[in-house]
């Protein structure tokens, strides 16, 4: 069945849900699935956007043979060479070998570090500005490098005012699951892109200039109507804004005497009025946890010391926040130690080579167990972390 974008578009929906995928690139659980969105315009010229990963190659292709209707494509529009969007270019070359490949000359060289036996299609590079004539739909070509990859751009087609924003403004989970965008657009973009927040920002200065009603993404739903809640966020999460006062209560124990000192302290903290979320960071899906520390402005890390270090659980998770460029935070922390009680050093140890991160002291020592004193320097702390908000 046709997807037309909107009902009286020329813009179709091909892409395809991945309902039985584990772990986004083998690492984000997705137990709602993911989309690998993929897009077709019909007009005097027909232009194909993206293709969809190899576990997808052949219901996509009947998509597509739907929508060209026995006709070729004159064009596959390339933005993004990552596997998820590219892994079926060689199946679709083959298939249309007189198809033009369309895209920046940087996705055009890594062509053959991915496919070995790409058919000769014709190749048209394009840059900044460049634009593709199809008839009544004009391709404007925007390019966008890191925003996730270096060979990226996006493209924004002027007729119908749609922006293709590569993997700008995806989402996780498979479309055929109705939930609502934020919580798994803001998972999603903080793990996969958010290291790259500079490089969004001047895409986001670059579409500010564009009249643009509607946005395709590489994943997850195609946005329509008032656009202006989802720019805001990502405008928030590339430049390492918090995206609401509260605190993110992250704890690592190997006992649990340090997961109940973390429990008494958020319990202290939504007293006096706070907003908290409890992770566990032994059991939890570890890009929930950053989301989380990214989406507020203050965080208490609680972790055992370990082996003359921190319980390896923390020192993952400092790891995480530290590759996505975690900044512009107030961290307060909690260690606990039966002999010679480290953890805190070696939390500071990480946060120190983070941008912009206010760490509060006093630091809260625990030995073994919490005692009543330890809950008074608990509360304290919980006071510390409420002057800061
Ligand atoms: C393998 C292992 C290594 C540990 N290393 C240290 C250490 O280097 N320094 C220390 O003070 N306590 C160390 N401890 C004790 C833990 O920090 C202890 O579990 C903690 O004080 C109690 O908190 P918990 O119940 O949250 O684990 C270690 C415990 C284990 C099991
Ligand atoms: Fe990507
Ligand atoms: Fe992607």
């Amino acid at each position: 069945m046709l997807k037309p974008i909107s009902p009286d578009s020329s813009i179709f929906y091909i892409g395809v849900d991945d309902t039985t995928i584990d772990l986004f690139e083998n690492q984000y659980p997705v137990p709602h699935g993911v989309s690998y969105n993929a897009y077709a315009i019909r007009d005097e010229k027909t232009a194909l956007l993206d293709t969809v990963d190899p576990r997808a190659t052949e219901q996509w292709l009947e998509q597509a043979a739907e929508v060209l209707d026995g006709t070729a494509p004159d064009y596959l529009v390339i933005s993004h060479m990552e596997p998820d969007h590219a892994g079926s270019i060689q199946a679709l070359a083959e298939r249309y070998p007189e198809m033009t490949l369309v895209g920046s000359a940087k996705a055009l060289a890594m062509l053959p570090q991915f496919f070995r036996n790409l058919p000769r299609n014709p190749t048209l590079a394009v840059k900044e500005g460049d634009v593709l004539e199809l008839g009544t739909h004009t391709l404007h070509f925007v390019m966008a490098p890191m925003v996730h990859w270096p060979e990226v751009m996006v493209s924004y087609e002027s007729a119908e005012k749609v922006l293709f924003s590569a993997d700008a403004f995806g989402k996780f989970g498979a479309l055929c699951t109705d939930e609502p965008w934020t919580d798994e657009a803001r998972r999603y973009f903080l793990n996969i892109v958010g290291k790259y927040g500079t490089p969004v920002q001047t895409l986001l200065k670059k579409a500010a200039k564009l009249d643009i009603q509607t946005i395709c993404p590489l994943h997850g739903p195609v946005l329509t109507g008032d656009l202006a809640p989802y720019l805001h966020l990502y405008q928030t999460w590339s430049s390492y804004t918090p995206e609401e006062k509260g605190v993110l209560v992250a704890h690592a124990s190997i006992h649990g005497n340090t997961a109940k000192a973390a429990a008494y302290l958020a319990e202290q903290l939504k007293a006096l009025g706070e907003k908290v979320t409890v992770i566990d960071l032994c059991r939890c899906d570890m890009a929930e946890a950053v989301a989380q520390a990214f989406r507020y402005d203050r965080m208490v890390l609680a972790a055992s010391s370990y082996d003359g270090g921190v319980f390896l659980p923390m020192e993952e998770f400092l790891l995480h926040l530290q590759y996505k460029a975690f900044q512009n935070r107030t961290v307060a922390l909690v260690e606990n130690g039966s002999w010679a009680p480290c953890a805190a050093k070696n939390m500071r140890a990480v946060l120190d080579t983070m941008k912009q991160i206010t760490v509060l002291e006093p630091t809260v020592t625990i030995r073994s167990a919490v005692k009543p004193e330890d809950e008074e320097h608990l509360r304290a702390l919980a006071e510390a972390v409420r002057q800061e908000a």
